[in-house]
């Protein structure tokens, strides 16, 4: 029988894909056969992943489990220091192996926490999460939010392998699955047409495709990383509708409803077209359809307009902007975007008031 395995060749390191990822890891893992191994979860990979993961991997029985709370109010430099101590209290040492199983809160964090203890020890992802297994799985980004700026803390450092096991995402429930679902139309509106109309008729409702969509997406991914790992120039494709959508996710999460990452990003690929519109003339036909799309796939409520002057604030405030300029991926057309576009304020409001304008 054949095995149902893919592999993508990143800068340093593979992500593997398909359910019989475990079978590499497990024959991975006799390296560290004498050494600590530490695997941070939080209480819901804890719950529905860590028990499938230690059937398939003994060794992994006598790993020392660190677990944290979930969600990204923890992913901060505070809960770090614990996990550092936790570490260190257990006796880790520069042999010691962190494995990460969670979704893009755990590998962002775990990642920056190996990379940094005793000046940086083996990490392994197992990303759990759609989101994390098309997106936060490749790059070797890690790191963590700073007074609820998103990323501002971190470093470039890849983990020795990504396991993506598409089996995990069955008990994902499917507002999160959405949320990763909108990381996925983002690659395709950036870079690959054909996946964007796949994607638009709902590629994510059958699971039989879930592999093709985690496969599609990380092949985009990679290519673009590989060829700009500390994102000079093409990496920046990626931002497209973070720039907006990182300002929208940090002011969502100070309310009592806040939005999960793709959400926000939905919003910010939404504004970030009519910029695209307007700055870049992307046909007025293709804007219309990618709102269509989103609309159709996410529940949008009015941004309000005494915050949009606080929404500015944050973009400034982003990593991504040199000087006072506020800069930005765009389309160009549906599948090919184009990075390094300025938008002043009036153009950004403008963007704003236009998706309030289509709820
Ligand atoms: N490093 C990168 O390149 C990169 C790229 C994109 C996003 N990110 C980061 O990823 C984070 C978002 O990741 P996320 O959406 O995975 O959020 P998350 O890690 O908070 O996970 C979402 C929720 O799903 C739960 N969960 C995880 N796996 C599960 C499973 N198999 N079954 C049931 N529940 C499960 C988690 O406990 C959590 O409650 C953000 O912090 C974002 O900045 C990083
Ligand atoms: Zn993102």
């Amino acid at each position: 029988m054949t095995k149902d395995l893919k592999i993508f060749k990143t800068n340093n390191s593979e992500v593997y894909v398909g359910n019989d990822v475990m079978l590499v890891l497990n024959e991975m893992l006799g390296r560290y056969a004498n050494q600590k191994i530490f695997l941070l979860v939080d209480e819901n990979t804890l719950l529905h992943c860590v028990p499938a993961l230690i059937t398939k991997i003994k060794v992994l029985e006598d790993a020392e489990i660190i677990e944290i709370e979930s969600g990204e109010e923890n992913k901060t430099i505070d809960i770090c220091y614990q996990i550092w101590k936790t570490m260190a209290d257990y006796e880790a040492d520069r042999n010691s192996l962190l494995i990460n199983l969670g979704g893009g809160v755990i590998t962002d964090m775990g990642g920056f926490i190996a990379s940094t203890f005793k000046r940086g020890i083996d990490f392994v992802n197992i990303p759990t999460t759609l989101l994390s297994q098309i997106d936060a799985s490749v790059g070797g980004k890690t790191g963590v939010d700073l007074d609820g700026l998103k990323n501002m803390i971190g470093v470039f450092n890849e983990p020795i392998g990504v396991f993506v096991c598409p089996d995990f995402l069955k008990t994902l429930d499917k507002r999160q699955m959405m949320s990763g679902y909108a990381e996925a139309l983002k690659h395709a509106l950036i870079a690959d047409a054909d996946y964007w109309n796949d994607l638009k008729n709902g590629m994510l409702s059958d699971g039989n495709y879930w592999s093709d969509l985690i496969c599609r997406s990380i092949e985009i991914k990679n290519q673009i990383v590989t060829q700009d790992p500390k994102e000079k120039k093409e990496r920046k494709l990626l931002n497209f509708g973070h720039t907006i959508g990182h300002a929208v996710e940090t002011c969502s999460l100070k309310t009592d409803a806040p939005l999960l990452h793709g959400e926000a990003i939905a919003v910010g690929m939404i504004t970030e077209s009519f910029l695209s519109n307007q700055i870049l003339n992307l046909p007025e036909i293709e804007l219309k359809e990618i709102v269509k799309t989103l609309k159709c796939f996410y529940k949008f409520n009015k941004l309000e307009s005494d915050k949009f002057h606080q929404l500015l604030e944050l973009m400034k405030n982003d990593k991504k902007n040199s000087r006072d300029e506020i800069n930005f991926t765009l389309l160009q057309k549906i599948g090919e975007g184009s990075v390094n576009h300025s938008a002043d304020f009036t153009q950004i409001i403008d963007a704003l008031n236009y998706y309030n304008s289509i709820l």
